[in-house]
């Protein structure tokens, strides 16, 4: 109800708003970024302070404790999407060329910079490289054409971090980021020919970050048993991935994994971090509850819990205000995806409203029953000749 049309397209009255929602209390920017950022230097030092002597990196990739989700993000709502975001003090946007929206979320990010809402060099713009474009039977040259394209789109000269979005390559090219990889009836595209694939990519991705265009490197849905093989083949330091993006939750708290990129200092980024409600996964496999992945006990909606419920009707915050903070409080970069100004708001305040403290964290154990929403390229769900199943 916050939000009313008169703000909608103007700078100055969406600042003069801004700062009648920070007086109101309902966004508290600069405490919040405070917070975020204390409790983020915080775990970054608990981590540093357990790395093995050999870490992969000097220090943990210092992204923000919050950043913006644009997965499911629909042209036609991104734009303005990004823009509140940015205005509220985001300072990181988490795409990909998969999510079909990287021309409208460049068109918000120029402009939110010409009428100097925010600056490039405060920003973190994140994009992935996605299945079509990893190295395929020795064509190098793929990896590079999809970083141009993402360069292009979002009208940057360089991206903060780019992702290999899965570990997983798709031979065919011409595939339209949804829909060309399902069916109409939303079941995946038997013709398509997958494999596991991800070193040669790799090497292809070193190659652009030392072309300048990219700042960082990472990884995304990667198993213990991928970022191994990737470190072997990759020794130094200084080559391997600096985060993994993964599904990350309370019924999905993935320990052994985070234990792991923890001790490898590698940042973990958590997204579907509200249960993904508006996924295709999101909305089905709950109800059945009982896939490879699934379990009765995460069938029912993450906001809806009611363990998530009562801890956040203690500290006056609601349900993805406490799943936010558990994803903080655990060192994570949470990605939650909103279209909505008041929630963007009430996602990016969420440490200030709701410090979880150890018991919350002890009593939200419980819930971790390894549910996934998203089962992507997971085992048995692509029915494809060449699928690279994988079981972690
Ligand atoms: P909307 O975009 O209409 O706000 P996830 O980040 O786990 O993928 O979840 C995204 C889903 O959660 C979307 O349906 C989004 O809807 C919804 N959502 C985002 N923020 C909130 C919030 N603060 N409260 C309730 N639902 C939210």
């Amino acid at each position: 109800a916050y939000h009313n049309t008169h703000t909608r397209n103007h700078p100055r009255r969406h600042a003069l708003h801004h700062n009648t929602m920070l007086r109101r209390g309902l966004l508290r920017c600069g405490s919040i970024a405070t917070a975020a950022v204390a409790a983020h230097e915080l775990s970054s030092r608990s981590q540093c302070a357990s790395a093995p002597a050999k870490p992969t990196h000097a220090r943990m990739l210092p992204l923000p404790p919050i950043g913006l989700g644009l997965w499911k993000s629909a042209p036609g709502e991104v734009h303005a999407a990004v823009k509140e975001a940015l205005l509220f003090g985001c300072k990181l946007l988490d795409g990909a060329a998969a999510y079909g929206n990287e021309v409208e979320v460049g068109n918000a990010i120029k402009e939110a910079i010409d009428e100097k809402s925010v600056k490039r060099e405060d920003l973190w713009i994140v994009s992935k490289l996605f299945n079509t474009h990893h190295v395929w039977e020795g064509d190098t040259s793929r990896p590079k054409a999809a970083l141009e394209k993402t360069l292009k789109d979002l009208q940057v000269e360089y991206l903060d971090l780019y992702l290999m979005h899965w570990p997983v390559a798709i031979e065919q090219t011409d595939l339209k980021p949804y829909g060309g990889l399902r069916l109409k009836d939303g079941t995946p595209n038997p013709k398509l020919n997958l494999k596991i694939e991800y070193i040669e990519t790799w090497r292809e991705m070193l190659k652009l970050k030392a072309s300048g265009k990219v700042k960082h490197l990472g990884v995304s849905n990667f198993t213990i048993e991928q970022l191994e093989a990737l470190f072997k083949e990759f020794p130094d330091a200084k080559d391997r991935p600096e985060g993994n993006q993964v599904e990350l939750h309370p019924y999905l708290a993935q320990p052994e994994l985070v234990a792991f990129c923890k001790q490898h200092n590698i940042k973990m980024m958590a997204y579907s971090p509200l249960g993904s409600g508006d996924s295709y996964s999101g909305k089905s496999y709950p109800e059945k509850g009982t896939g490879p992945f699934q379990t009765p006990k995460g069938g029912m909606p993450l906001l809806q819990n009611p363990l998530v419920k009562a801890i956040g009707d203690k500290h006056g915050a609601t349900p993805a205000q406490v799943l936010i903070s558990w994803s903080v409080a655990n060192g994570f970069t949470c990605l939650p995806k909103s279209v909505q100004p008041h929630r963007i708001a009430e996602n990016l305040g969420a440490v200030n409203s709701c410090r979880l403290s150890a018991e919350d964290l002890e009593e939200l154990k419980v819930l971790d029953c390894g549910f996934r929403y998203g089962i992507g390229y997971l085992t048995g769900y692509f029915d494809c000749p060449n699928a690279p199943w994988y079981t972690s």
